[in-house]
């Protein structure tokens, strides 16, 4: 196989103008976070969701953290979220002490069914934190309602999501917080990065106190005071300028990369279509009021012993697959710190049957047409070839 045969699973873009961006930044010396390339993703960021402030931070995960710290979950408080999600999800709330509450995901869109959510509810309950997974929107009014009527808080984990919709609104600023990613493996990424919105102005203040290590610094510069002081709990969450500078080139030519992401995307869904039933393959529902940005396309094919089978045979073929998520309910630390709720066998299926095909905004028709042709063909091969080895995740 020649390497130009080979279609990666991802391959990043970074806009021309960051090579630039990031000398500047270096020739002058500031490097340290809150400067000026701060300033401008936040203002760039504050152009798309008007009603938000935001704050950048090193990663989706610092961005849920600060989400936590910021509702003030103390030790026992319980936050209800989808099992099928990353550990950052629970992790933010354990680190506080709290309880992170395990539910299921509709099986169309492998978002947390608003349905699941009324039965893990308990008066320790603080907040449910809710996944919009591939880029694809959960079901924002059921999750608003349902919140504002328990009085709940409700954080958005739209690190996938940048660039999507619900109803035309941006996912993100549709919760009392929303928590982007911008890791290079975003359809908008920067290496290392993410951003927390606070849309709920009662928290702005003590925001930007978390984000600066609990001092009052921004106040400090913005009002020209004689000092700062350390005045609440906090951490080091935002970045170096050099990363800022980067990010904000990238959300120049975000849209671009995110309509790339969408035409492949569709050519996925259309080149699939056809055989999809017949093929025993699921792709993702896109509920009407939903438009997503690309990110993530992703079928599942079954049993883990055919989608292990099938990886196999694409990889020799020279194209990069991957799995996803462990669910959380079922993952190693879920006994010592987790709760699960009803039953579970949605995320159990994903966990076992999911594949996410190359998707990127480089790859060309012809290679998603390869794609899915060895897709299809190693389907079939599964289904009729005898099985040449167990591999040790597939033991009983
Ligand atoms: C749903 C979800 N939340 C949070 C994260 C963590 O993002 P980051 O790598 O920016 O910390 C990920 C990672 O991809 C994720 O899939």
């Amino acid at each position: 196989m020649q390497p130009h045969d080979r279609v990666p699973f991802h391959r990043p873009t970074l806009a021309a103008a960051a090579f630039e961006a990031v000398r500047e930044v270096l020739s002058l010396g500031a490097l340290t976070g809150g400067g000026a390339r701060t300033a401008a993703c936040h203002a760039l960021l504050r152009g798309r969701l008007p009603d938000t402030v935001p704050f950048l931070t090193t990663s989706c995960t610092d961005a849920l953290e600060m989400a936590v710290l910021l509702l003030e979950i103390r030790p026992g408080d319980e936050v209800v979220m989808p099992s099928w999600t990353f550990s950052s999800c629970a992790n933010a709330v354990l680190l506080r002490g709290g309880v992170p509450v395990f539910v299921d995901v509709e099986p169309g869109t492998l978002n947390i069914d608003p349905a699941r959510i009324p039965e893990a509810l308990t008066p320790r309950t603080r907040a449910v934190l809710c996944v919009h997974y591939a880029g694809i929107a959960c079901r924002m009014d059921d999750l608003r309602d349902l919140c504002t009527a328990r009085g709940l808080a409700l954080i958005e984990d739209a690190a996938q999501a940048f660039g999507s919709t619900w109803r035309g609104r941006p996912l993100g600023g549709w919760g009392d917080l929303g928590a982007f990613s911008f890791h290079g493996t975003k359809n908008v990424g920067c290496g290392e990065g993410g951003a927390l919105l606070v849309n709920r102005p009662d928290l702005v203040t003590r925001a930007e106190i978390l984000w600066e290590k609990g001092t009052n610094r921004l106040d400090y510069a913005r009002n020209g005071r004689p000092h700062y002081d350390w005045v609440d709990i906090g951490s080091s969450f935002l970045p170096s300028e050099v990363t800022a500078a980067i990010l904000e080139k990238q959300f120049e030519i975000a849209d671009a990369l995110t309509a790339r992401r969408c035409a492949a995307w569709e050519t996925y869904a259309r080149l699939l279509a056809p055989d999809a039933e017949g093929a025993s393959v699921r792709m993702l529902d896109v509920p009407a009021p939903a438009r997503h940005n690309g990110h993530i396309f992703a079928v599942r094919v079954g049993g883990r012993a055919r989608r292990d089978r099938v990886m196999a045979f694409l990889a020799e073929r020279g194209i990069e697959t991957r799995t996803h998520y462990r669910p959380l309910h079922a993952s190693p630390a879920a006994a010592r710190h987790g709760r699960a709720v009803g039953s579970l066998t949605v995320s159990e299926e994903a966990g076992d049957g999911l594949i996410r095909l190359p998707l990127d905004s480089h790859i060309t028709p012809a290679e998603q047409e390869r794609v899915v042709a060895t897709l299809l063909d190693g389907l079939r091969q599964a289904d009729t070839a005898p099985l040449r080895q167990v591999s040790p995740a597939d033991a009983p």
